[in-house]
């Protein structure tokens, strides 16, 4: 992937651990984000799922809040997940003893250390910081609890008084030293030499809980894992605090695509675990998410769709499978003919030469109007030109209309019949009813069409969905023809779908 091997990359550059812990943080640095509160049931599901997905540690929650938190945390830990379930608390007995109530033996503790932290929310001196972290560390330890030890705010904290309360948690007992970079000011070679620095001062695995302030969480967390992390916090979808945490999918998939390391994750079921935490929680996906977005695995561009169709790793970095996801190929102003023709040789729809390329322009056409072109918007374009008349005798060469608050909507319809240019203007109880009349006064000049009937539809919701109109129309003798037509303007498409009818109608009454 980067033209040296990676394991000589690793040898000499990189520390890593032989294998890195997953510390997921959705249920409670996830919750923390604003508008998200999930219901016991719901965080129920979500920890089953990842522990399913096998992250190591699941963070369910903050014991000491609420009744309902400690239910939660009970619930969960009776179902005997292999995951360990941990739960938050500040450096405080009572926040410990909630947390033995909630019958978990694993909590997350922590304390602020940088001098804003000190001085403005704590009030607190550098030795009572200290002390109020040891204290409670040895108090957690004496009752059985195995303790992770998070110096909020480490990553603006003195690097000195940093490593000497890290290793006062050392002492006091911590099993795992966290590295909070609280409000993600972090890059990521200050995060490799940071991780590298603090964990030369320890004998304690390290573990990281990044933020996404700058766009960053991520990518600190890979170059913490360079250094010597044994674990790093994320959250599904990145959700968290502001700017959110590291996210799962995006640590998972870069440690095991770009690293190389085997994490014992079911990649497979990220997109689905992505999708369900987006939905219960109510924060959508950007389509450019990394991974698990709309976009991931999407194409347009007529180069791209190409080489994805001669083979996909052209255009893609992973298979979408290994993430559970799936392959799109969007139609656009950039698409180019094989992608259309893949997508209906799919649908099992051929088409002529001529009704291929009608359909190609008119895919350009939209395209270039700025509309998206789904799937069911192709097979109504595509569908509309096989039942087209391949010889028109009646051909629309002009169209304008006129509506609005306090004038009689009117059209203005030009027609080639047999040869000859014929125009009127009608007008109508709406824009579609003047096109309408329009053209039955011009063709009823030579022939007696009626219409029968006029349906019309949105085939995709949205204001600019594509219309797709369908109409009966009879002669005096008794003959019938439909007519079909797609088009994003309603007006156009009924003046085309009662053109294409009256066309058949005519290769009716002349055979
Ligand atoms: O971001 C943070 O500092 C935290 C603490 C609770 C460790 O989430
Ligand atoms: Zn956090």
């Amino acid at each position: 992937m980067y033209g040296m091997n990676i394991d000589d990359i690793k040898k000499k550059y990189m520390d890593l651990q032989d294998h890195i812990n997953i510390f997921d943080t959705t249920l409670r640095d996830g919750e923390q984000s604003p508008g998200i509160a999930l219901t016991v049931d719901e965080k129920i599901q979500i920890a089953q799922k990842l522990d399913k997905i096998g992250v190591n540690t699941i963070e369910i929650g903050f014991p000491a809040v609420s009744e309902g938190e400690r239910e939660t945390a009970r619930t969960v830990k009776a179902l005997g997940l292999n995951a360990e379930i941990c739960g938050l608390a500040r450096v405080l007995e009572k926040d410990m003893d909630a947390l033995i109530d909630s019958d978990l033996s694993y909590v997350h503790t922590f304390i602020g250390t940088s001098p804003l932290h000190r001085d403005y929310k704590l009030k607190m001196s550098k030795e009572e910081v200290l002390n109020k972290a040891v204290t409670a560390i040895e108090y957690a330890v004496d009752h059985g609890i195995t303790v992770e030890f998070s110096a909020e705010d480490a990553t603006r904290t003195e690097m000195d008084y940093l490593i000497e309360v890290y290793k006062a948690a050392e002492d006091a007992g911590a099993s795992m030293i966290n590295i909070p970079d609280t409000v993600g000011v972090l890059t990521p070679i200050i995060a490799k030499s940071l991780v590298h620095d603090i964990k030369n001062a320890l004998n304690t695995p390290i573990s990281v809980h990044f933020h996404n302030d700058f766009g960053l969480a991520t990518a600190n967390s890979l170059m913490a894992v360079e250094a010597g992390a044994k674990q790093a916090h994320v959250t599904v979808n990145g959700i968290g605090e502001r700017g959110g945490n590291a996210s799962l999918e995006e640590f998972v998939v870069s440690l095991a695509v770009a690293y190389d390391i085997d994490l014992d994750i079911d990649t497979t079921q990220l997109y689905n675990l992505s999708d369900f935490v987006s939905k219960i929680t109510g924060v959508k996906m950007a389509p450019n998410k990394p991974i698990v977005g709309d976009n991931a695995f999407a194409h347009e561009s007529g180069i791209h769709v190409h080489g994805i169709l001669e083979n996909a790793a052209t255009y893609e970095p992973i298979k979408p499978e290994l993430v559970g996801h799936s392959r799109k190929i969007a139609l656009g102003k950039h698409t180019g003919a094989s992608a259309i023709k893949s997508k209906l040789n799919d649908f099992n729809i051929e088409l002529s030469e001529d009704q291929f390329c009608s359909v190609y322009d008119q895919i350009k056409e939209l395209g270039d109007k700025g509309k998206t072109i789904t799937d069911a918007d192709l097979k109504a374009i595509a569908v509309t030109e096989l039942s087209t008349t391949p010889n028109k005798s009646i051909e629309l060469l002009g169209l304008a209309v006129m509506s609005g608050e306090s004038v009689s909507p009117s059209a203005t319809v030009k027609l080639l019949i047999d040869g000859e240019e014929k125009e009127t203007s009608k007008t109508g109880v709406g824009p579609v009813d003047a096109a309408l009349n329009a053209i039955k006064s011009l063709i009823q000049q030579t022939t007696f069409i009626e219409l029968e009937e006029y349906n019309i539809e949105a085939i995709t919701g949205g204001t600019d969905a594509l219309a797709e109109v369908f109409v009966v129309t009879s002669d005096n003798q008794g003959n019938k023809a439909t007519g079909r037509s797609t088009r994003d303007d309603v007006v156009m498409a009924s003046v085309l779908a009662v053109l294409n009818s009256i066309n058949k109608l005519l290769v009716i009454k002349n055979s």
